[in-house]
């Protein structure tokens, strides 16, 4: 049995995440998930909420209210969504826990043992008024170049101009609009990255199948231009990881918090503790997820994530443990997405344009969304969601070829047989090469899962459900019945083993849909079909069974309609 670590890409907590950011990490890490549990493997997924930051603190005053209560809450409704989409997370955890602040500050003590933090000083706008320095964002006033009344101390929106707080005309605080302003030296800590590049471009190197995607994004981080900068890892905000070496106070940094890309992937590493802790086990049991020395070096470490997360995980996370000098597990094999598009534009969060999380559970449960999103996911290039492609693969792939097999041959055997296996007859030629054919087929989906190919692999699942569908049409177990009986038995036995295959190897895609066909088949073996020859033959003559109800609905165009003219503008 092989140990699996998967981690999804934290989502922000600044509100409910739309479909695109679900099929760029969660969703198809929880695939991933699935399928290696399946196939017996023993699995840690992690994901969590991404707390700190900007955004976070931005929100909650949006919403106003307190941060720390935003975020709990949020925090909760997005568990509750996870839910309902079947993200079946070892645990969800939080990077505000205690547990990543201790180890969030444990790092940064090492690294700045290890002689790769700078303390670098600089002159920042701090607000009389707030009691505190004011990150660029959060300084207000007239842009010089448009005008403009709101322009933001990093950007005018207005006119896009880049700005530096000092530019603006009659500054003021964004948080309680006083002008009493000044310009303070203050210090920041650099994380002194370019002392590792050769190190990350040695462990870069040393993963030959990483894809080109990956490994050439990364380099040129590496390589190009000024190569790796040292990057500022402290911000002047309430809320976050207070700037510590381990638990000893850091002089110079009172009211200074690590910035949110500092502490958000150490989340990884503290969730599995969060993940312990929740269970009550020791902390031998996480660390043999995480230390090299304790256990973790034959864990195979996948992680997911958008393409914009590349750098972070290849580069500045890396950076972070390697100048540790401590045995932490470090990724073996990263999958990264590219944008899913919303009907002819993006999907936008701020713009609140597309279909959002909460939303489509609202609609229709989450297999559909599963099915499409996981079937389309834009793997080598990005993809669009439109409703028509969306109605489409639903009826087709769903209702028509899985779930109309299983309504068929359901009722098929109930009406000559009753609600039982039936007894009798023999596996022919045509049986005999449907079984050739599905071994073939099931080696191929094994394969597509394992590379983690994620369209490849639904396009394997859907021939396999079709070959069941077109055995049944050529077989006519219908019309056999007329002439042999004893053959339509046989026949219809294998359509009902072919049912539990189905339930088995479509788990990962869509687990509800496999638990309404287990039941209805009134078995829990869920063994994966390693010898698909065996397992059709795996529900015993006599074995009882239901007709289930119906596993798909169709869409029809009505509601396609209404729904295109529902979600064709924006959010709230
Ligand atoms: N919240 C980030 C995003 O949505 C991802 C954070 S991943 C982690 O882009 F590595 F920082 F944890
Ligand atoms: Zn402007």
């Amino acid at each position: 049995m092989a140990r699996i670590l998967i981690t999804s890409a934290l989502p922000y907590i600044n509100g409910i995440k739309h479909l695109g950011n679900l099929v760029g990490s969660q969703l198809p890490a929880d695939l991933f998930a699935r399928f290696q549990r399946g196939i017996g493997n023993e699995v840690l997924f992690l994901c969590a909420t991404d707390e700190h930051g900007t955004p976070a603190e931005l929100a909650a005053s949006k919403a106003d209210k307190p941060v720390a209560e935003y975020c709990a809450e949020m925090h909760e409704v997005q568990a509750k969504i996870a839910k309902g989409f079947g993200l079946s997370f070892d645990h969800f955890g939080r990077s505000s826990s205690p547990a990543n602040h201790t180890l969030t500050q444990h790092f940064a003590g090492k690294l700045a043992e290890a002689g790769l933090i700078s303390e670098v000083a600089d002159r920042q706008v701090y607000s009389n008024a707030d009691g505190r320095f004011l990150p660029d964002r959060y300084v207000e006033g007239t842009c010089p170049n448009c005008f403009y009344e709101r322009a933001r101390g990093d950007q005018c929106e207005e006119c896009t101009k880049q700005l530096d707080p000092t530019d603006l005309i009659t500054p003021r605080s964004a948080i309680s609009g006083s002008t009493d302003l000044e310009v303070r030296e203050t210090k920041h800590l650099f994380l002194r990255q370019s002392e590792l590049r050769d190190q990350l471009d040695a462990w870069i190197d040393s993963k030959a199948d990483w894809p080109v995607l990956t490994t050439s994004i990364a380099k040129k981080w590496l390589h190009d231009g000024d190569g790796l900068q040292d990057r500022g890892i402290t911000r002047d905000l309430d809320w976050g990881v207070s700037v510590q070496k381990g638990d000893e106070a850091w002089d110079g940094m009172e009211g200074k918090v690590f910035y949110v890309w500092f502490d958000a992937p150490i989340e990884y590493i503290a969730c599995a503790k969060e993940w312990a802790e929740a269970n009550g086990k020791d902390d031998a049991e996480w660390e043999r997820w995480w230390r090299t020395d304790k256990g973790a070096d034959d864990v195979r470490y996948v992680q997911f994530m958008g393409k914009d997360n590349v750098p972070f995980h290849t580069l500045s996370f890396p950076a972070t443990i390697l100048g540790s000098g401590e045995p932490w597990k470090m990724v073996d094999h990263l999958k990264s997405f590219n944008y899913l598009n919303y009907d002819g534009g993006q999907f936008s969060t701020s713009q609140g344009r597309g279909v959002f999380m909460d939303q489509a559970l609202e609609l229709l449960p989450s297999d559909y969304w599963r099915w499409w999103l996981l079937s389309h996911a834009p793997e080598s290039s990005d993809s669009e969601f439109t409703w028509e492609n969306f109605q489409q693969s639903v009826n087709k792939d769903l209702a028509d070829v899985l779930g109309n097999f299983v309504s068929r041959i359901t009722k098929f055997c109930r009406s000559k047989f009753g609600e039982e296996v039936p007894a009798g007859g023999a596996f022919g030629e045509q049986e005999t090469a449907l079984i050739a054919d599905l071994t073939k087929r099931v080696h191929a989906y094994e394969g597509h899962m394992e590379a983690m190919d994620v369209r490849k692999s639904a396009q394997e699942l859907r021939a396999i459900w079709v070959a069941g569908n077109e055995y049944l049409q050529s077989a006519a177990p219908w019309s056999t019945f007329k002439t042999n009986p004893e053959q339509a038995a046989a026949q219809v036995r294998l359509g009902l083993n072919l049912i539990r295959l189905y339930a088995v190897l479509s788990a990962p895609f869509i687990p509800d849909a496999t638990d309404k066909m287990m039941a209805a088949l009134k078995s829990e073996d869920r063994d994966w079909p390693s010898d698909v020859a065996a397992f059709l033959n795996g529900l015993p003559e006599g074995h009882a069974f239901a007709v289930p109800d119906v596993l798909f609905a169709k869409i029809a165009d009505e509601e396609r309609e209404e729904w295109q003219a529902k979600f064709s503008g924006t959010r709230d």
